[in-house]
């Protein structure tokens, strides 16, 4: 697996005979690995010829100074989790990430505004940008996203298909714990109490009738809500407990 700090030194690479007449798969990060990005990593291994994982903790998608400080990096460990799935894994600098200092960028104007994008102002304009610049640099066939970030993924496709993007998106079902708690880094901020009171969501999430009765019923069990809402077929909902901030949906 070759790691990739310099972005001259992977596009190098991308050239090379290594990647000719390869397919290519994408798998785009912020680090803090685990079971569900393994998922994603092996789903791209098993469809593509060569899989490139970037792991980029992307400041311009935090709208909140204090969660991106607190944002868990773990390169090394990381590392070892895409070992044997990876051949090449970009390390960007925000510097090279942001030469021009994110005065260019991508907007979605409509649903971006909605749910975590009311919630978190800015956020997707500094994830859609991200994600552009990062399909740009890995010029792979597939790239894979992860179903809980539901919003997101949406996005991502409406943004591969409005701009002739060449490539396909890829989702992948959202991998949970024994107790139904999706996956996600932030999971590790949370004390033993908060993890076990979490897995209350999903369940409330499944089982009210309504989003406005699932609302309820989180906020009786103590959770602050930001939102649950349905769309296309989804019920989307955001929490925050002890301060941590938790997405989740599911199908209804
Ligand atoms: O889902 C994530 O981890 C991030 O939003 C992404 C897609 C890597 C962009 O920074």
């Amino acid at each position: 697996m070759n790691v990739h700090h310099q972005l001259a030194d992977w596009r190098q690479r991308r050239q090379g005979p290594e990647y000719a007449g390869r397919s290519v798969g994408f798998v785009p990060t912020m680090g803090a690995l685990h079971a569900g990005h393994r998922a994603l990593l092996a789903r791209a291994r098993a469809d593509n010829d060569r899989v490139v994982l970037s792991i980029f903790v992307n400041p311009t998608q935090f709208n909140d100074p204090t969660d991106l400080e607190k944002y868990p990096r773990t390169l090394a460990a990381d590392l070892r989790l895409a070992e044997g799935l990876v051949d090449d894994v970009i390390v960007p600098s925000g510097a090279e990430m942001y030469p021009d200092g994110f005065t260019y960028r991508v907007t979605e104007d409509k649903f971006s505004r909605e749910l975590e994008g009311a919630h978190r102002p800015g956020h997707f304009d500094g994830v859609l940008t991200v994600v552009l610049k990062l399909l740009n640099l890995a010029q792979a066939d597939r790239a894979y996203f992860g179903e809980k970030d539901w919003q997101q993924l949406r996005l991502v496709e409406g943004m591969v298909q409005a701009l002739f993007l060449p490539v396909q998106i890829v989702p992948c079902a959202t991998e949970r714990e024994g107790d139904g708690l999706a996956l996600s880094s932030r999971n590790r901020r949370l004390s033993h109490a908060a993890r076990i009171r979490a897995a209350q969501f999903p369940q409330i999430l499944r089982a009210a009738p309504t989003a406005d009765t699932a609302a309820a019923k989180l906020r009786e069990c103590g959770f602050d809500v930001d939102y649950v809402a349905e769309r296309a077929g989804v019920r989307l909902g955001a929490i925050r407990i002890e301060n941590i901030r938790l997405i989740d949906n599911v199908r209804l």
